[in-house]
């Protein structure tokens, strides 16, 4: 398939997932139901291509699975993944499997972690966050082609696929990034298309936990945060912020925890909102510790950071970095 069909194959496969809009009207009804007989069709047919070269264990639902292998089938060429053996998370933006390793990887399990089409071009606040962000191409490799990013500011179809590579791209070349500097992140593998192959973090066949699922000691509740706080360092002296810290992204293992989810990393420098991001994130992470009986300081801790690493304090966000969902956020727009 070539980057248009692909294009249109993901968004059939969305559709396909129960995302098409509301529909008003019995015409429209009958038409669409029509043509989605007809895409399922198409879809069959291609996944029974695909299936023929690769087969897993795990029992997906017809769409589902369609969207698995032609997610997976490269990395399976490549000896990243031998076998898909369960989905461990389902989410909007992107599911996560556990799956058996191919000759590549010398593990009992990994992690792919596949995102839906859909959801990266739904990505509103995209344009924010890659505010000095340098885009990249599909081997990671910042893209130099004037085309590629002419195409990218038009919002062309291809820009738009180019686009979506790179926010996945980026999420890989952030976890290489951190994993060489010694983070606490899952081992990034392997990427190709809209999947990522990293480690498992886990026992055994049993995903970790994220950490606002769990209760901690106190004793233990403060060395995890300070681990955490020696993480996020970590993420600033290799010019990175988060920018969707929380409990939710950090997982809890055996003791010791993992960040996680870095498509929307932002650069500190090049970005006028990264201050206000990295202290939301450093706020987010103080929300959960307080409940856990640690004192901590969410603006002083994130200032030291900061400032030892010679950014200057700038107290502006761009707007569309604000959740209004979420109290914290509310609290910062009110400040405005
Ligand atoms: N390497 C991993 N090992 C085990 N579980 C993981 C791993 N990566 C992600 N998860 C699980 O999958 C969920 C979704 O992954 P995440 O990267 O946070 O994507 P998103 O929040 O955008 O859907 C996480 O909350 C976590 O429970
Ligand atoms: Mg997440």
């Amino acid at each position: 398939m070539n980057g248009k069909q692909l294009q249109e194959y993901f968004d059939q496969l969305d559709d396909a997932h129960g995302d098409e809009s509301v529909s008003s009207g019995k015409r429209t009804a009958r038409k669409r139901e029509s043509s989605r007989k007809e895409r399922e069709a198409r879809l069959f047919i291609r996944a029974q291509e695909v299936s023929r070269e690769f087969r897993f264990t795990y029992k997906a639902a017809r769409f589902e699975e369609a969207w698995l292998l032609d997610s997976l089938a490269q990395l399976a060429d490549h000896q990243w993944i031998a076998d898909v053996l369960r989905k461990v998370k389902g989410g909007k933006e992107a599911s996560l499997y556990l799956c058996k390793p191919g000759g590549a990887v010398k593990s009992d399990y990994v992690a792919a972690k596949i995102y839906r089409p859909r959801a990266l071009r739904n990505l509103k606040r995209d344009a924010e966050y890659r505010v000095g962000r340098v885009d990249l191409d599909a081997d990671g490799t910042a893209l130099w082609k004037e085309a590629d990013k002419n195409a990218i500011a038009k919002r062309t179809s291809y820009g738009e696929e180019v686009r979506h590579q790179s926010w996945i791209a980026y999420e890989f070349a952030t976890m290489e990034l951190l994993s060489a500097a010694g983070a606490d992140v899952p081992i990034p593998y392997a990427m190709e298309k809209n999947a990522i192959v990293m480690e498992f973090i886990g026992d055994g066949l049993q995903p970790a936990p994220m950490l606002n699922a769990v209760n901690l000691g106190h004793a233990e509740a403060r060395r995890l945060f300070d681990r955490i706080v020696h993480n996020v360092d970590i993420m600033l002296s290799q010019d990175r912020i988060h920018g969707d810290l929380s409990a939710y992204n950090i997982l809890y293992l055996n003791g010791g925890i993992k960040l996680i989810d870095f498509p929307q990393v932002v650069l500190p420098q090049g970005n006028p909102s990264a201050w206000r991001i990295f202290l939301r994130d450093m706020t987010r992470v103080c929300d959960y510790f307080s409940t856990q009986g640690v004192h901590c300081d969410a603006y002083k801790t994130a200032a030291d950071l900061w400032t030892a690493r010679g950014h200057r304090i700038v107290e502006k966000v761009h707007p569309r970095f604000l959740d209004p969902e979420n109290p914290a956020d509310r609290k910062m727009w009110d400040k405005r």
